[in-house]
């Protein structure tokens, strides 16, 4: 198109697509040129809006590394990347339901014996929980052999890498479960903590009149070969922020109920929560 007006634009660039894309880049642009098209027409977005959003942009990748992806944390706070974990991991046949993996995992975890604890340092006024469950399949067996890495923020609200001064994978661990599905492990109740702010995400937080703070949690990676791997949270009944969190990924029934432990108990608190995770096969008979 060699005359490019505000009524043929969006036209001349979709239509100037290549022949042999993929059916599915096809797709995925055409959708995207359009909203993004319409959306600035919408707004009448101006061209000063336009070059403050590029900066914005351009600051994301520059405090972007290995260890940190900005845009990822953007994505979150957006709520887009909780939609789209929700449009891929729709629980098919009951399932736990899961939620964002978020920026903190580590990969390799210790490997510790059911019931241990993964407290490495003490902090003070910490409570400390029990949590302990099954591992269903989506028929209510037990599923024994499944691997469960968890992880969890100290009562600082910080991740241990985010801390020179905790141990080296401190509150992390990696479980198996027993013959009868069990898993089970020593932790500290869990504190809300403030997602990282002192960058682009922090300063769309901020246009947004938004907090930066995540109601406290533990979090769980459940794997098994022949099942689905299951990524989730468990939060606490009682912390703050289960109504605003600033990721938006709390779900109903990902809500824990942290109990005293009572008398004689070597732990503050306990928590039973159980899991579902589904075999590849439940998939396969569905399929067929
Ligand atoms: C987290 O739960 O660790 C998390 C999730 C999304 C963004 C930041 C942190
Ligand atoms: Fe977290």
């Amino acid at each position: 198109m060699r005359n490019i007006t505000l009524e043929n634009i969006t036209d001349a660039v979709t239509t100037s697509l290549g022949d042999d894309i993929p059916p599915r880049n096809r797709e995925i642009l055409v959708s995207a040129l359009k909203h993004i098209h319409n959306f600035c027409k919408e707004v009448n977005l101006s061209y000063a809006e336009w070059l403050e959003a590029m900066e914005w942009l351009r600051r994301a990748g520059d405090i972007s590394d290995d260890a940190r992806n900005e845009f990822i944390l953007i994505s979150d706070i957006i709520g887009v990347e909780v939609l789209v974990d929700m449009l891929d991991q729709m629980p098919t046949h009951g399932e736990t339901v899961t939620t964002v993996l978020g920026p903190f995992y580590r990969d390799n975890p210790p490997v510790l014996p059911k019931g241990a604890s993964i407290v490495q340092k003490s902090f003070e006024g910490q409570e400390t929980v029990r949590v302990r469950g099954r591992i269903l399949d989506t028929d209510g067996v037990p599923v024994s052999g499944v691997i469960v890495d968890v992880w969890e923020d100290a009562p600082n609200g910080l991740y241990e890498q985010q801390d020179p001064d905790q141990p080296d994978y401190n509150l992390r661990g990696r479980f198996e479960t027993d013959s009868d599905g069990q898993y089970e492990f020593v932790a500290i109740r869990p504190v809300p903590y403030p997602i990282p702010y002192d960058g682009a995400a922090g300063e769309l937080l901020n246009y947004m009149g938004h907090h930066p703070w995540r109601p406290g949690h533990i979090h769980f990676l459940i794997q098994k070969p022949g099942y689905k791997t299951l990524v989730s949270q468990i939060y606490d009944g009682e912390t703050e922020y289960l109504d605003n969190d600033s990721v938006f990924a709390v779900k109903e029934d990902l809500i824990g109920e942290m109990k005293p432990a009572g008398e004689g108990a070597d732990t503050d608190l306990v928590m039973d929560f159980d899991f579902v995770i589904r075999s590849d096969a439940k998939l396969q008979i569905a399929a067929e």
